[in-house]
């Protein structure tokens, strides 16, 4: 791995370099990046700060950036038009990163999240009608209920701690929508799980790199948190099989799925499923609601604007799914949002063929790092990128597809985006009607990059009755 530092490769960028075209190609041992030390490369860098190596790696010209943890070459991508090609052109080229499928797959054996080739296909197929539009759309309403039941046990209270509300309100929305359980009261056995393993899976702390059976507090925590989840789990499938619940819903799915040569999913694909569906989608729009909520609360321009629409086209009523066409505000606040702190900070692949990046060829079996994170803040494409300016997105600027993905891309892209985007719009409309947010927590903040982009400290805001 080269270790230049970022200035060298600032004036050394040639092909691969920002901005330039691809003029032949060198070896991906050529790109630049952190010097390492033997054996452990950049491992104790990474340990140390893992958000600051990030910084690091960003800081450097060029569009390929190596690194080395844990044995691994790994190299961050930020050009879009390559980015594009990783998840949408070539995605055939790429799979699953093998980090990825041995750190979650000690906790899922599959799962739409996990799983590759045949049996992700078949499984998306059969997954996808919970996420088209016109069934999303009949979760509006319950939806809102939950924010405004939310709403109104804030009422009367000076400030709250909006990422342990949201992630609380997300879950209930999740497992009420997609499972047809109402778990208030009972969010524990289920959110303890999300979130041990979300801490389990802190990059900053050794636990992220040592396999579940060893036997750590933190790992016999996750394993006990898990056991509580399977068992809940266990009880859910078995009284649905008894007949109870909604007919169409995620977990009707499931069960009932019949796929071409006759066969369903087993008990173990649908645990996994179950798993992977509840961690992907409630401590993801959590955050980003967390997120917006103290954005606004710390930027009172963008918040009054966003008074004013909601006044303007709600008036005294609820939000439903329509009228989140005509709240266009409401959705830039929450795009702007998810730009400066994307819950889903990195996606990994892994190229099963060598392939070319960004001029540099890269070869099979590397990690191949595709930053959110970075490439949201990249002033080529985002002008005062670290500011909050929700307007932005209704400016008319030219920038490509892939500089901005809180969703992935292409035939992984997130299957529950439109869920999430409806959920964070619904609920930050139902609270922001009620309440103004006042500062709490004040950015710039501490983050820690665990499976989601959590912040280091909780997220709290002062709360005005409006
Ligand atoms: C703001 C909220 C969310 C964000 C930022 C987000 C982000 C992402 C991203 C970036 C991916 C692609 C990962 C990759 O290609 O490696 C993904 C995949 C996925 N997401 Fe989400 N997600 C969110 C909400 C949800 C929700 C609400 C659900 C489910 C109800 C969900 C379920 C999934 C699943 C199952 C996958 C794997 C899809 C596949 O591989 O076919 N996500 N998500």
């Amino acid at each position: 791995m080269a270790g230049s530092t970022p200035a060298d490769a600032g004036e050394g960028a040639d092909e691969g370099g920002r901005g330039s075209g691809t003029v032949g190609t060198r070896p991906a041992s050529a790109a630049p990046g952190p010097a390492g030390l033997p054996l452990l490369g950049n491992t104790l860098a990474f340990l140390r700060d893992p958000v600051g190596f990030y910084d690091e790696l960003a800081a450097y010209e060029s569009d390929v950036v190596a690194y080395n943890i844990a044995g691994d070459d790994g190299y961050m991508v930020r050009h879009p038009e390559a980015i594009q090609r990783v998840l949408v052109t070539d995605a055939s080229d790429f799979r699953r990163a093998q980090i990825t499928q041995d750190s979650l797959g000690q906790v899922a054996d599959g799962g739409l999240f996990l799983n590759e080739g045949e049996q992700w296909q078949r499984e998306r197929t059969a997954l996808q009608p919970a996420f088209y539009r016109d069934r999303v759309e009949t979760y509006a309403e319950m939806m809102v209920r939950y924010a405004e039941q939310r709403a109104d046990a804030w009422r009367g209270r000076d400030a709250v701690t909006v990422s342990d509300e949201m992630r609380t309100l997300a879950l209930e929305v999740l497992t009420k929508t997609l499972l047809d359980v109402d778990i208030r009261g009972r969010e524990s056995e289920i959110g303890d799980a999300a979130e041990r393993l979300t801490a389990n899976f802190d990059a900053g702390t050794v636990s992220a790199f040592l396999p579940m059976w060893v036997p750590t507090p933190q790992n016999r925590r996750a394993k006990r948190a898990l056991a509580a989840f399977d068992s809940t789990i266990e009880d859910l499938v078995a009284q649905r099989r008894a007949g109870e619940g909604d007919p169409e819903d995620l977990l009707s799915i499931l069960l009932d799925v019949e796929f071409e040569d006759g066969t369903g999913l087993s008990e173990q694909d649908v645990r996994d499923n179950l798993f992977t569906f509840l961690v992907a989608g409630h401590e993801t729009t959590a955050l980003t609601l967390s997120y917006a909520c103290m954005l606004l609360a710390n930027h009172p321009d963008a918040q009054a604007k966003l008074h004013a629409e909601l006044d303007a086209v709600l008036g005294d009523e609820a939000p439903t799914a329509a009228n989140l066409f005509e709240l266009g505000y409401l959705g830039h606040v929450v795009d702007e949002a998810l730009r400066l702190y994307p819950p889903a900070y990195t996606v990994f692949r892994e190229p099963t063929t060598d392939v070319t990046l960004g001029g540099y060829d890269i070869p099979a079996g590397s990690i191949v790092t595709l930053p959110q994170q970075v490439v949201h803040r990249d002033d080529r494409w985002f002008d005062d990128p670290d500011a909050f300016r929700p307007e932005r997105w209704a400016e008319d600027r030219d920038r490509p597809e892939y500089a901005y993905f809180p969703f992935g891309g292409g035939p992984r892209h997130c299957i529950g985006m439109r869920f999430a985007l409806m959920e964070a719009k619904l609920v930050l409309a139902t609270l922001a009607r009620c309440f103004a947010f006042e500062p709490g927590t004040e950015p710039p903040i501490d983050l820690s990059m665990q499976l989601t982009l959590q912040p280091s400290e909780p997220i709290s805001v002062a709360l005005t009755e409006r």
